[in-house]
């Protein structure tokens, strides 16, 4: 028999909230929406089913503070924990975060202890590290949403550059979801034209430098808060590919051992989405300068990794 999805989001502030609005549009399955704010994802749970009659979805939705209600979980997206406000780094964040991330995948896991987690919480490489030590669950299970948002800020700003159509654009891009993340013009096309065949090498530097500081854009417009339509909606397309075994190759934080020659970080990387979780890291040749690129990435967020270990373990 084929059973209906259960995704559970943790945190329903504006990214869990339109986590589960993006899901419920697309069927995804049942949701849960859990806060430690009484009432809130109760209220957002039930405002959000009774657009169902509306927009013609079908699922579930409950709001609860209880992670009992989580129990059986396929997917659990956590996005618990502070954004960043004007001036702030998704670094700063890393003390208060750290603790709320490892507490909410502790408890997820403990109910759905076959889950698939997807963490968005920031600063997120750290982060999805500090989930997957608290759920104890094997690396391939757990990941983090970063690259499918970066692609896409990347993507929306090419389009917007040469007047096309989003739908035309591939990119790929590496590393941490940090102001030193790796865009990769080699493996850039506008409907498999390489990128630099239209756009010329000043204006993609540029480019790719509002790409990087793509988030901190939106915090500076918003001035309360992060920004959530699209981090969610990147969120929903891996949580698909993992419910409908789709098999995507999509950017994501994925554990990365011998690959690439990492040594046991979640960073940014192209990699296979199936019911598995990340079923496999597609390791791609990269230019001298790329490389270059992608080290000082992964140092930063080697970095950031060792300050979560000593506030989780106290050292
Ligand atoms: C962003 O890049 C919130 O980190 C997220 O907008």
């Amino acid at each position: 028999m084929i059973q209906r999805a259960k995704i559970s989001i943790i945190g329903s502030g504006n990214v869990g909230a339109t986590c589960a609005h993006w899901a419920a549009a697309a069927e995804l399955g049942d949701i849960v929406l859990l806060d430690i704010v009484e009432g809130m994802p109760q209220g957002k749970a039930l405002d959000l089913r009774q657009a169902g009659p509306v927009e013609r979805f079908d699922c579930n939705l409950i709001g609860t503070n209880d992670y009992a209600d989580t129990a059986g979980s396929d997917v659990i997206i956590i996005t618990s924990g502070l954004a960043r406000k004007p001036g702030m780094s998704r670094d700063d964040l890393l003390a208060r975060n750290v603790e709320i991330v490892a507490g909410a995948a502790a408890q997820a896991a403990r109910h759905s202890p076959e889950a698939v987690i997807i963490v968005v919480s920031n600063p997120l490489d750290a982060m999805v590290y500090a989930a997957w030590k608290a759920s104890g669950f094997p690396p391939h299970r757990v990941m983090g949403q970063a690259g499918v948002l970066d692609t896409a800020r990347y993507r929306t700003f090419i389009a917007m550059e040469l007047n096309c159509s989003v739908e035309d654009i591939t990119a790929l891009l590496l590393g941490g979801h940090g102001d030193d993340m790796v865009p990769l013009p080699s493996c850039t096309s506008v409907a498999g034209i390489p990128v630099t065949h239209l756009i010329p090498p000043d204006r993609l530097a540029a480019i790719i430098e509002r790409t990087r500081k793509g988030g901190g854009e939106i915090v500076g417009l918003l001035k309360t808060g992060s920004a959530y339509y699209a981090p969610a909606a990147a969120t929903v397309q891996m949580a698909e590919a993992v419910i409908r075994d789709k098999k995507r190759i999509l950017p994501v934080a994925a554990y990365c051992d011998r690959e690439y020659g990492i040594g046991g970080l979640f960073v940014g990387v192209p990699a296979v989405l199936g019911a598995r979780g990340v079923e496999k890291v597609l390791e791609i040749p990269l230019s001298a300068e790329e490389q270059a690129a992608f080290r000082v990435s992964i140092d930063h967020v080697r970095e950031l990794v060792e300050a979560a270990e000593k506030l989780m373990t106290g050292r």
